[in-house]
């Protein structure tokens, strides 16, 4: 398979010093991108330049070194305002991570806008950071929380979302790919039909953003929300993008420094967006990291970074057909497939498997990956889970499989014993 023609893979590899590590005296292969993806000199070095030449806390100083460390993380939100297509750097806020926004919508514009009798809906496909959120709200208030069901191949059901949706639905969020399934969701479609009701429409861009060209403002979503580890980008720095309009009407997550503009003995007034939700002193070099993530990201173009996962996905889906006893769930039309497949092999339990795969020096994900309602659909306790990105060769899926058909053989041994 030639996958060289869409993006330079090898040299995009010589980017990533991880990939060269020997794991339990094999080649590491690594394919657990969806639960966080490796990070390319261009962020280490941006992480490193800044602690070693410019460190100084943000907003506060008027010395020359605070100034430049503000330019420096101000400018990485613009970039991350580019790189989404938002209107205006004042809708991107910076959070922990995905999880982290998806909270705070919930505990400030939740708090404020749903109450007794209304309605939340979701999927069946959501993470817990889109699920449980909405179940607190909901029994907080004292409103209902409704799925849209999966059909068995992973898509939705969106015939079914009509039904679900009414003057009492205040919001729908949902995934734009799942992490389990894979499932590209057709949010576009969605939020169209939340606002025909009167509904606010909060797309989870955990597993999209890092993977495909996503422009908030072409889906006409009011919140977005993703992760920096999961697309170059270091740990502890998430994005929520929010429509300005809806933001400034929302009262502030956590308070105290950097959020206020002015406070007296009794009161206090907030800061603009999007200062207004980042109490405290921010993750700094952190943001510098997505900057340079994005910088990476763009400089590749997203819609050759989903052209290149569609390619390895396709290969995957086929070389894992041959495997005896395996089930992939989710679609089988890479078209509607992000960049993983998750699957499960008879008899034997993920953590066995994922054991087996270690020792051959191949990192996968086993588990219920955070969305065990989904499993429960499925009837399946947990899964196996291979996710690709940028840096995912071919040989690699063929080294998996392998593993795969020699874990089998020593599993099927065992039980026979
Ligand atoms: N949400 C991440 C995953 O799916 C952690 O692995």
């Amino acid at each position: 398979m030639d996958i060289h023609d869409v993006l330079d893979v090898e040299a995009i590899r010589a980017d990533f010093p991880l990939l060269d590590r020997r794991i339990n005296d094999k080649p590491l292969i690594f394919l657990d991108s969806a639960a966080s993806s490796q990070k390319p000199v261009q962020v280490l070095k941006a992480m490193d330049d800044y602690y070693r030449c410019c460190h100084a806390n943000v907003h506060r100083g008027v010395y020359m070194l605070s100034e430049r460390a503000t330019e420096m993380y101000e400018t990485s939100r613009k970039k991350v305002a580019r790189f989404i297509g938002a209107r205006s750097w004042r809708e991107v806020i910076y959070t922990r991570n995905a999880t982290e926004s998806i909270n705070l919508v919930a505990m400030t514009w939740g708090r404020i806008n749903v109450r007794q009798g209304d309605e939340i809906v979701i999927s069946e496909a959501e993470h817990h950071a889109n699920l449980v959120p909405w179940q607190v709200l909901a029994k907080e208030k004292g409103a209902a929380l409704r799925y849209i069901p999966l059909n068995n191949d992973g898509t939705l059901q969106l015939e079914a979302l009509d039904a679900l949706l009414n003057e009492r639905t205040r919001l729908v969020a949902v995934t734009q790919m799942s992490n389990v399934l894979g499932t590209i969701v057709p949010v576009k479609q969605i939020i169209e039909k939340a606002h025909a009701v009167g509904a606010l429409c909060l797309v989870d861009g955990a597993q999209s953003v890092p993977h495909m060209p996503v422009n908030v403002k072409d889906l006409g979503c009011d919140f977005m929300v993703f992760s920096a580890h999961k697309m170059c980008g270091p740990t502890g720095i998430g994005v929520l993008w929010g429509r300005r309009e809806i933001l400034q009407d929302m009262p502030p997550f956590m308070t105290g420094g950097d959020m206020i503009k002015r406070v007296t003995f009794e009161t206090a007034e907030w800061n603009d967006l999007p200062h207004k939700f980042e109490a405290g002193t921010p993750a700094i070099a952190e943001a510098i990291g997505l900057g340079a993530a994005v910088d990476y990201l763009a400089a590749l173009g997203m819609d050759k970074v989903r052209a290149h996962e569609k390619q390895i996905t396709a290969y995957a889906l086929e070389r894992l057909a041959e495997v005896p006893g395996l089930r992939v769930i989710g679609p089988a039309d890479p078209e509607l497939h992000g960049g993983l497949a998750t699957f499960d092999m008879d008899h034997i339990h993920p953590h066995d498997l994922a054991t087996i795969l270690d020792a051959e020096g191949i990192a996968v994900r086993a588990g219920h990956h955070c969305a065990m309602p989904l499993h429960m659909k499925y009837g399946l306790p947990a899964t196996t889970r291979a996710s690709f990105y940028i840096y995912t060769l071919p040989q690699e899926i063929d080294a998996l499989v392998e593993a795969l058909y020699k874990a089998r053989q020593l599993m099927t041994r065992q039980i026979s014993l």
